[in-house]
């Protein structure tokens, strides 16, 4: 039978090991092993200097591997704007053994409410607090998520619409503590520039098709710039948030065909969107993927920054749970949302829209933001609604794949007869469970 390992593997994909790769997947399991002794172990322990010098190097000769393609990724929690992933969350997913991506989108507006609720504050003054918290609280997230593991592989998530995005990306390298950057949302032009400037962190873009590969990897030969070290691609048809430009009608499989074209072998490529079982990961790992990303959940966990009680009424209830894809985003976009909530959402709306007009912080950037420009009269203040979700407003944006109604029944959010939040490393061991579950991400066997 086929298995998914502890950071979900799937064994038999490579039962084939050479050598190499052999030991490769034995370091992988010392690395594990490693950092879980390391947990019950105090600085002034014999073994602890030592045990923290072999997680450095395997810690780094693992990441290398992986991103020459010579073994696969664990599994990586998505990038959840805003406070949704945060550092407790990546924490928690390293110490499950997989890769833990802390949101660096937006942390600010949380952390200034009472700036952005103070009718004295001008404009600019107002976003330059705002964007100081966003710096800050991006890494100080950071910073708990590696004090909960030392030598585990940590990500942050950061979205390039956003106007300071290249102080966020500099302050949140600057730490020394993350290994890679993953951008999406838009075409990071700057990017591979930047980076250059952090040789020793890895970065992936998020794509959706084969075009954005095609600019980054010209741009990435610039001088002066670097190549994005990996891409990332979401199956828009079923990824929860803001979905990219796609053809729906192409499987994952032909993505990464046109993907690779582009990009030649050996660069990792990842996916999400959708995955919800093992036998999702098995897929995709058959198809060439070097690896996968969680997010709807990784959110319906009790690590996630939602409370439990919103996920328990919102998202989980067969009666009230229902997922949309909309077009009402500020950005533009269309996205996958959960309208269980539609009415406290739209009467939110409606009550709000002068008030929180002149309090905008130009979270997404003022002059392209579809309400605030009044472009689409059936938009939202994405910083208001969606910053409310981690602080349990009813009326939140709540983000969500839409195969949250296929989800919700099944037996992990069920405890003792009640509705039940696991914990992530009760996630793994479901997901681990559910290798034969049926495939229903690949779109080509969708209804088969
Ligand atoms: C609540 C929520 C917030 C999200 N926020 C972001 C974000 O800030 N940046 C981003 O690139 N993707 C974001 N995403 C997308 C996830 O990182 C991930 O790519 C996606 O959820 C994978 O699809 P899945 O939910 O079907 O697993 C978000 C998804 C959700 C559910």
């Amino acid at each position: 039978m086929t298995k998914l390992d502890k950071s979900l593997f799937p064994e038999d994909v490579f039962s084939e090991k050479n050598e190499e790769q052999e030991v490769l997947f034995t370091m992988f399991t010392d690395w594990q092993e490693g950092m879980k002794e390391l947990q019950t172990l105090t600085p002034s322990d014999d073994r602890y200097q030592e045990l923290t010098e072999q997680l450095e190097f395997l810690k780094s000769r693992l990441l290398e591997a992986m991103f020459l393609r010579e073994i696969p990724f664990p599994w990586a929690n998505g990038g959840m704007a805003i406070d949704i992933s945060t550092g407790k969350c990546a924490g928690a997913v390293m110490n499950a053994g997989g890769i833990g991506v802390t949101t660096g989108t937006l942390c600010g507006p949380n952390q200034s409410q009472e700036t952005i609720n103070n009718s004295e504050i001008k404009f600019d003054e107002r976003v330059n607090i705002v964007q100081n918290a966003n710096k800050t609280e991006a890494v100080r997230q950071v910073e708990i998520a590696r004090e909960k593991s030392p030598f585990g592989i940590l990500g942050v998530n950061v979205m390039h619409a956003l106007p300071d995005f290249e102080a966020v990306v500099r302050a949140i390298c600057d730490t020394k503590k993350i290994d890679i950057l993953y951008v999406g949302a838009g075409i990071p032009k700057n990017l591979p520039k930047i980076m250059a400037d952090y040789p020793d962190v890895k970065f992936i873009t998020i794509v959706s098709e084969e075009n954005l590969p095609k600019f980054m990897e010209k741009i990435g030969k610039k001088e002066g710039s670097r190549e994005a070290d990996g891409y990332y691609f979401e199956i828009s048809k079923f990824a929860g948030g803001h979905k990219g430009r796609q053809d729906e009608n192409r499987s994952p499989k032909e993505i990464l065909e046109q993907i690779r074209l582009v990009i030649g072998e050996e660069k990792p490529v990842l996916m999400g969107g959708g995955v919800m079982y093992g036998s999702d990961i098995l897929e995709a790992f058959k198809s060439g993927i070097d690896g996968v990303i969680m997010g709807l959940r990784t959110l319906l966990t009790q690590k996630s920054n939602a409370p439990d009680e919103i996920l328990k009424e919102f998202y989980l209830d067969p009666e009230k749970t229902k997922t949309a894809t909309v077009r009402t985003s500020p950005t533009g976009l269309t996205s996958c949302i959960n309208i269980a909530n539609q009415e406290e959402f739209d009467a939110e709306r409606k009550n709000i829209e002068k008030y929180i007009r002149s309090r905008c912080v130009s979270c997404i950037n003022h002059k392209r933001c579809q309400f605030f420009t009044k472009k689409n009269p059936e938009s939202y203040c994405i910083g208001h609604h969606l910053s409310a979700f981690s602080r349990g407003a009813r009326w939140s944006l709540m983000f969500a794949s839409n195969r949250l109604e296929e989800i919700l029944t099944d037996s992990l959010y069920t405890k003792n007869g009640e509705r039940y939040i696991p914990t992530i490393p009760e996630l793994v061991a479901y997901i681990q469970k559910t290798v034969e579950h049926g495939t229903t991400w690949n779109p080509e066997k969708k209804g088969a």
